[in-house]
């Protein structure tokens, strides 16, 4: 059986959860969103998400053992027998290394890096405008991806709020920290041969459609 472990690479605002929608659900694969599990520790006042508010807050990484202890947990779980979209995870080089080390102990491999690459003046733009929802994580934009009631998600009917690290400065500093820290790692795959460059700066069904022809057919 074809494996589809894959990781979904690039600054904040590219677009990752918005082409991960569409990946999970033609692929069927679980969306493992580092970003939405610490949002939820966050929301439930875990010693986790306690923990991981104050970097989060500041656009800081959360320290490499925490997400790389999520990563672990949740690869145990029986919904990644077929794969699995790593979205916002690795971030730097000791968490790939430490996936890397979990995916062999699995006999399993990165079937495939997408890496989506957006200009950074274009990602202040979307990432002011961003609204999630509070209830499924759908990401919404007030002009680029208006919901069809306002403040209301599409998909769920959940209600839309404003990240608490969409502020610009915020903004400002996590893509420095991506630039320091998480860019380094399209060197790594590209080392493995595993990375597909998409442009970002198109309309998302275009996006889609360029990540469709790097991952090849959907399996049966
Ligand atoms: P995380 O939640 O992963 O945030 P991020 O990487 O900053 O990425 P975003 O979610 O902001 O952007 P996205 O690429 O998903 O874009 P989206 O599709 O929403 O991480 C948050 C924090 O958690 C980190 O700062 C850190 O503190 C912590 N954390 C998480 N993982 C960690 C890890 N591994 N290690 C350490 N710490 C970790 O789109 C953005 C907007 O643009 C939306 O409004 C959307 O509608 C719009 N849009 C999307 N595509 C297009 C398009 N093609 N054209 C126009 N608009 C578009
Ligand atoms: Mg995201
Ligand atoms: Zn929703």
């Amino acid at each position: 059986m074809s494996q589809f472990n894959l990781i979904l690479l690039g600054p904040p605002g590219a677009g990752k959860g918005t082409q991960a929608g569409r990946i999970v659900a033609d692929y069927g694969i679980p969306h493992i969103s580092t970003g939405d599990i610490l949002r939820g520790a966050v929301k439930n006042q875990t010693a986790m998400g306690i923990e991981a508010k104050k970097f989060m807050d500041a656009g800081d990484l959360v320290p490499d053992s925490v997400v790389i202890g999520i990563v672990k947990d949740r690869l145990q779980e029986p919904d990644t027998a077929k794969g699995f979209l790593m979205d916002g995870f690795p971030r730097t080089i000791p968490q790939a290394e430490a996936l890397d080390k979990v995916l062999e102990s699995l006999g399993r491999d990165v079937t495939k890096t997408i890496v989506i690459l957006v200009d950074e003046e274009d990602l202040v733009g979307r990432l002011s405008g961003r609204r999630i929802c509070r209830s499924c994580q759908a990401p919404f934009h007030v002009i680029f991806n208006p919901p069809e009631v306002e403040k209301q998600c599409d998909k769920c009917g959940g209600e839309l709020y404003q990240r608490v690290d969409d502020t610009e400065a915020t903004v400002r500093n996590r893509l420095e920290v991506y630039r320091d820290q998480t860019e380094p790692l399209i060197e790594y795959y590209d080392r493995a041969g595993v990375v597909a460059r998409i442009d970002g700066a198109q309309a998302p069904e275009a996006v889609y459609d360029d990540i469709r022809a790097a991952l090849g057919p959907i399996p049966e």
